[in-house]
């Protein structure tokens, strides 16, 4: 098992290109189950979650694998199997999104359950309830959902919580209903977005796109496309905390500045100059953070994704910062890790009262999931001495090659292979 080996300290400074969205990728390779032509993705990054979508669609069949480096390229001309097996999907929640392009191409689908997970319960009753509704039968059976469709019908369905798996899964099979579907309260992320983007260069009706309310009208077939993936903006601001926590100065390139604009007015509030310019966004950290209030949301609030990182920065902050988890409920795995490097933190339920501490220092920790992983890194970074981060296979599911990258920016942090 691989571990990361930090020595903090170092400011990081220089500029850097994050590689493309992890999470828009898995939903548009899940999309290209429904094209009949090929869909080549660029930009792609060579994550850990993606090679294991591309494992889940050769096992339905599908011929898909890497072009190039960087590129993808999905051929599902014809599907020859609809079940995508367990030890596949637990490994990955994300995989259930074959469900819905599955039923709308194949009229039936067998996809294991995903089960829980370690930051939450994460249910997929929202996923059902919009496939249920658009006329597919739904039977739960030996950790299965075996669903079936001759045809998907349009619908009308307004999302009990803005779900972005569950409103991609049930949007790719609007796509290839008969008639309209009306979707309300979906999920507003950058990802969705981009999903709907490339439904529509397959040939999908969709308006609405960026919005709360979409209307698909539903066309029998959907041809291939190629499409260039966009920058991955967890990512982007991970890389522009981790020059926050260490005192740099760091350009981000290639980021979407819209897509962070609740990422980046915290990290100013805690006191570091942003600046966004054609070339990149600019982090340069101020003399100390101060303390500040985060409140998790869906998008376009401050991401979840982004709280495990921001906590670092906060613990190194003057004054006390109060964060509050309201997306998933259990999301502070990485407060023992931290506190063990010294951070002061305590959890009540969905918030974290954190005191903020002059310095960190260096200790073994142990990654928990991607997001607490993350922090640990950073954690090791800003901190005096020698970190230890162990089980970094998670933060291989969604950062492709970070230690290169903070290495590009003076970071001493090395993979060691035990
Ligand atoms: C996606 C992201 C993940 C991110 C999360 C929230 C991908 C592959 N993953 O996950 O990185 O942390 O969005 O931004 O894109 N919920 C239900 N019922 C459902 C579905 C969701 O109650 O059927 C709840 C969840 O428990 C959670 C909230 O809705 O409280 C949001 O979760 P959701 O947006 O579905 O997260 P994912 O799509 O799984």
């Amino acid at each position: 098992m691989d571990r990361f080996v930090i020595r903090g300290g170092v400011p990081l400074a220089g500029s850097v290109t994050p590689s493309g969205s992890k999470n828009a990728v898995l939903a548009l390779m899940a999309a290209s189950l429904l094209a009949e032509g090929d869909v080549v993705l660029e930009n792609t990054p060579g994550v850990r979650d993606l090679q294991t979508m591309i494992r889940i669609l050769k096992r339905l069949g599908v011929d898909a694998g890497w072009e190039s480096s960087g590129t993808v390229r999905v051929q599902a001309a014809e599907p020859s199997s609809v079940e995508a097996p367990y030890e596949l999907v637990r490994t990955m929640r994300a995989s259930f999104m074959v469900l819905g392009p599955l039923i709308a191409r194949c009229g039936h689908a067998r996809v294991s359950l995903p089960g829980g997970c370690g930051i939450g319960a994460r249910p997929v009753d929202q996923h059902l309830k919009g496939l249920r509704a658009l006329g597919a039968k739904v039977e739960l059976t030996g950790g299965y959902v075996e669903a079936h469709a001759d045809r998907l019908r349009g619908t009308h369905l307004v999302f009990d919580v803005p779900t972005v798996t569950g409103t991609q899964n049930v949007l790719m099979a609007a796509c290839l209903a008969e008639g309209t579907t009306i979707l309300e309260n979906v999920a507003l992320e950058p990802e969705v977005t981009e999903l709907c983007t490339v439904l529509t260069g397959m040939g999908a009706c969709i308006r609405g796109t960026g919005t709360a309310r979409l209307e698909v009208e539903g066309v029998s077939r959907l041809s291939g496309v190629r499409h260039r993936v966009v920058a991955d903006r967890i990512e982007a601001a991970t890389l522009l905390v981790a020059a926050a926590v260490t005192g740099g100065d760091v350009e981000v390139r290639g980021a979407e500045p819209g897509h962070l604009d609740a990422v980046l007015d915290k990290i100013r509030e805690a006191g570091a100059e942003v600046t966004v310019s054609e070339g990149g966004i600019r982090l340069r950290a101020g003399a100390r953070a101060s303390g500040t209030r985060i409140n998790t949301a869906p998008y376009p609030g401050f991401p979840t994704d982004m709280q495990a990182q921001m906590m670092v920065l906060l613990a190194l902050a003057e004054g006390p910062s109060v964060v509050t988890e309201t997306v998933f409920e259990n999301r502070f795995m990485h407060v023992p890790e931290l506190r063990r490097m010294g951070a002061r933190i305590t959890v009540d339920g969905r918030t974290a009262v954190i005191e903020g501490v002059p310095f960190l220092s260096g200790a073994p920790v142990m990654a928990t999931d991607l997001r607490a992983s993350a922090s640990l890194v950073l954690a090791g970074l800003a901190s005096r001495g020698e970190t230890n981060v162990l089980r970094v296979y998670h933060i291989d599911r969604g950062y492709h090659q970070i230690e290169q990258k903070l290495s590009s920016l003076g970071g001493r942090i090395r993979r060691v292979r035990d």
